[in-house]
């Protein structure tokens, strides 16, 4: 008789366990590694780090699980509106999000250190002389905003230098400058929806300074 109360506690204990644990259940990387692999990998690089010859799609590798995981559930959603990922992210189950989110954060691929794009690309006979972005100014709006215009520092936000602060706010050091500048500039003009701080910040921006910033920050290591 004094046995019925503990195990029914012990019981109710088991129960709550188990079914807490089965509301959240704990991501896995390892089948992530095998969901990238199949399908994420031929566009994002087998290691995450991104393919240079693609540069509108991003390096994904140290970038934090949960902005992984909001971008995916938004391109889901159709929140955040791109038709190529659209259809990639509706092929995983929201525990394969996380899944795939563990294990992408934990990649550390550092950028090749070729860049910042260099401007003598555009020293070609028939292209008209484009002008080159300007890292300094790229600089000076990353860390100092431009007060006169209400633009704020991006690094309050992306820390100084470009790791991002968890969870919220993502990295962005030595992503490749053509994904920046298609970002921010889709951010400016609502392409890009998923963020109405972003969408703040990037209003105030003209093409030259975002090609800047695009700049500097792909050369930020
Ligand atoms: C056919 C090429 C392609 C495939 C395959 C692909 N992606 Fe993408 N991915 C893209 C492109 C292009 C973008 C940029 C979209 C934009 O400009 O908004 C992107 C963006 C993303 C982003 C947003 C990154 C950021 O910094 O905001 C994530 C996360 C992502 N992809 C994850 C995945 C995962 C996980 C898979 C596999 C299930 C996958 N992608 C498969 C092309 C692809
Ligand atoms: C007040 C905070 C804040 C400030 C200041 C800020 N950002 Fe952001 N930024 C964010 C947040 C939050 C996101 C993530 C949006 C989302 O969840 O989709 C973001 C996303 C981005 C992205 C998209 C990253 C990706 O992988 O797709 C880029 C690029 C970016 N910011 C650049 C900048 C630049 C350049 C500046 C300065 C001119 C700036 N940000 C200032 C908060 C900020």
């Amino acid at each position: 008789m004094m046995t019925k109360p503990p195990a029914v506690l012990l019981a109710a204990a088991l129960f709550a366990a188990t079914a807490s644990a089965a509301d959240a259940p704990k991501p896995d990387p390892e089948k992530g590694a095998a969901s990238f692999a199949g399908v994420c990998a031929a566009c994002h690089g087998p290691d995450a780090g991104g393919i240079a010859a693609l540069p509108t799609q991003p390096r994904l590798a140290r970038q934090f699980p949960e902005y992984i995981a909001k971008q995916l559930t938004e391109f889901k959603s159709g929140v955040r509106d791109n038709a190529i990922m659209k259809p990639m992210a509706s092929l995983l189950s929201d525990e394969d999000v996380l899944n795939v989110a563990a294990w992408v954060s934990a990649q550390k691929t550092a950028p090749a250190a070729a860049a910042p794009q260099a401007p003598e690309q555009a020293a070609s006979a028939e292209a008209p002389a484009q002008e080159a972005p300007d890292l300094k100014l790229g600089e000076r709006i990353y860390r100092g905003g431009i007060v006169g215009r209400s633009i704020p520092a991006c690094s309050g936000c992306h820390s100084p230098n470009g790791a991002g602060i968890p969870a919220q706010y993502p990295h962005v050091a030595g992503q490749f400058p053509e994904y920046l500048t298609a970002q921010l500039t889709g951010f400016r003009d609502g392409v890009r929806k998923n963020n109405t701080i972003m969408t703040d910040v990037a209003a105030k921006l003209n093409d030259r300074e975002i090609k800047a910033l695009a700049s500097y920050i792909a050369g930020m290591r």
